[in-house]
């Protein structure tokens, strides 16, 4: 903490739930905050109901007054929408900076955004920090993750008070420098697009058990309550247990029961997707659960289709729960798997010094997909992983191995009975894509050849190729 005891360590701009939450955790870790906002009535609200930490807050309606009321080199986090309210605030915070001053912004941004204001940034003497804070409100209060990104600079600043606030694993804080500019968004969103998949698994489980089985809302709840205590132990096994069993009060009904089957989404999952394509990368269990919302929102296609399109079911029946749970952990481990490869190809693409283990490390608590998965990748990456990839660690591949089967099932048990299990599927065609050291893309190249003439490498020599193809019965060769 500053020494100057009449300044504050941190400004905290935007006192939406996250702002506010974040505020109130830095001031019960013991730091003086300045806080703002857009609409100026919300800091008296704020303040009042800040309860005895309202002592170590300050308001400052006057953007002015609430840059001067913070200790240089300042600290100023944003906690607004991203986008253009960013591009503003910048604009309009900016002539009250002073060198050595850095701006955060602490919201789901772009990291493209986050880089191209870093660059501007650059030679102003100010600095731009993207980091991605994980947790939700809850977390935000009580103890997030963040993802870091920026000059060692503002990380020197910022260490002490994001460590404060983070979340602890065993004492860890889960809180990283990962890099400069984007970086920290970058992760932020991987780690978005892993909670999709992981969100859109469970779901797919859930599925099976609700129109495969004919199971009822809490007694799936017990199921998932009960595999909390076991591999796939984690936040979000956690809260859809809960959230299974939690009943409406204004019908009686489950909760779930009464929801619209339509999935909202900010765009972070589609982020994550659309960055790896550019990289040549893919990631099926992230495609399939992005994918899986936007058909969710075609609603009305789907109710006309429904009496329209028969299943042609085969028959099959649900797996045992066992299987189900390995499927789970399967498909968890390799979702994983393709978020972490995302992350290394984007640590090349961008030279980002991307500690994959701390990344793990940083994950094993506050976030949303917390699990106790985490501390395998940790330990797979801290120790002799073959290729760096991680599905190659001998921990992972002995889980995989005792875990596949039920994957395997539970796959054909959804194509048998007509159940769409996408990211499920997805994972397991992912695992036997990687698997195989001769794939099928010969075929591929040979086609491209012969309509195109695009060429390919051989097996048994150098260089670029061209086939001696057949000519098709109308005599053309492509
Ligand atoms: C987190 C979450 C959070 C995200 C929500 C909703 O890490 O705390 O990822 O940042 O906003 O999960 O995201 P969607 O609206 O895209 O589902």
């Amino acid at each position: 903490m500053t020494q100057n005891t009449d300044k504050a360590d941190i400004g905290v701009y935007g006192l939406g739930t996250m702002g506010s939450a974040l505020a109130l955790n830095f001031a019960e870790k013991g730091f003086n905050v300045a806080v703002s906002n857009r609409e100026a009535d919300w800091i008296d609200t704020f303040l009042g109901k800040a309860g005895p930490l309202a002592d170590r807050l300050t308001g400052a309606a006057d953007l002015a007054d609430f840059v001067s009321s913070i200790a240089r080199p300042r600290s100023i986090l944003f906690m607004i929408p991203s986008g253009a309210p960013m591009d503003a605030m910048i604009a309009a915070i900016t002539p009250h900076l002073d060198e050595g001053d850095t701006l955060i912004d602490g919201g789901n941004a772009d990291f493209n955004a986050t880089r191209t204001r870093s660059a501007a940034f650059e030679g102003t003497g100010f600095h731009f920090v993207g980091m991605g804070v994980s947790g939700g409100a809850e977390g935000a209060r009580h103890g997030p993750s963040m993802m870091v990104g920026g000059t060692a600079h503002s990380w020197a600043n910022l260490r002490p008070m994001v460590e404060a606030i983070a979340a602890r694993h065993k004492g860890d804080p889960c809180v990283a420098h990962l890099g400069p500019d984007g970086a920290g968004h970058f992760v932020k969103t991987v780690h978005n697009g892993i909670e999709y998949a992981d969100m859109q698994m469970i779901a797919e489980v859930y599925g099976l058990l609700r129109d495969g089985a004919g199971w009822d809302a809490p007694a799936i709840g017990t199921l998932f309550a009960d595999w909390q205590d076991g591999p796939l132990s984690s936040y979000l096994i956690e809260v859809t247990a809960a959230a299974l069993q939690s009943t409406d009060s204004q019908t009686g009904k489950p909760m779930v029961d009464v929801i619209l089957d339509r999935a909202g989404q900010k765009g972070t999952g589609r982020w994550t997707l659309i960055e790896a394509l550019k990289m040549g990368q893919s990631a099926s269990t992230i495609e399939a659960a992005v994918g899986a919302r936007g058909w969710s929102s075609e609603k009305d296609f789907r109710v006309m289709a429904d009496p329209l399109l028969p299943a042609q079911t085969l028959n099959g029946d649900v797996p045992e729960a066992t299987d189900l749970q390995h499927a789970l952990l399967a498909g968890r481990i390799l979702g994983h798997a393709q978020g972490f490869r995302i992350l290394s190809a984007a640590a090349e693409e961008f030279d980002w010094p991307l500690d994959l283990a701390r990344i793990s490390e940083i994950w094993r608590a506050g976030c949303i997909i917390r699990s106790v998965l985490l501390d395998d990748f940790a330990e797979a990456y801290r120790g002799d992983l073959p290729g760096g990839y991680l599905i190659l660690s001998p921990a992972l591949r002995d889980m995989l191995d005792a875990s596949l089967p039920g994957l395997r099932r539970t796959v054909a048990a959804g194509v048998t009975l007509g159940l769409p299990l996408p990211a499920l599927s997805g994972a397991l065609a992912w695992y036997d894509t990687i698997r195989r050291a001769r794939g099928t893309a010969n075929m591929i190249q040979a086609q491209r050849d012969f309509f195109g003439a695009h060429g390919f490498a051989r097996t048994d020599a150098d260089g670029q190729h061209h086939g001696d193809w057949l000519p098709l019965s109308n005599g053309s060769s492509g």
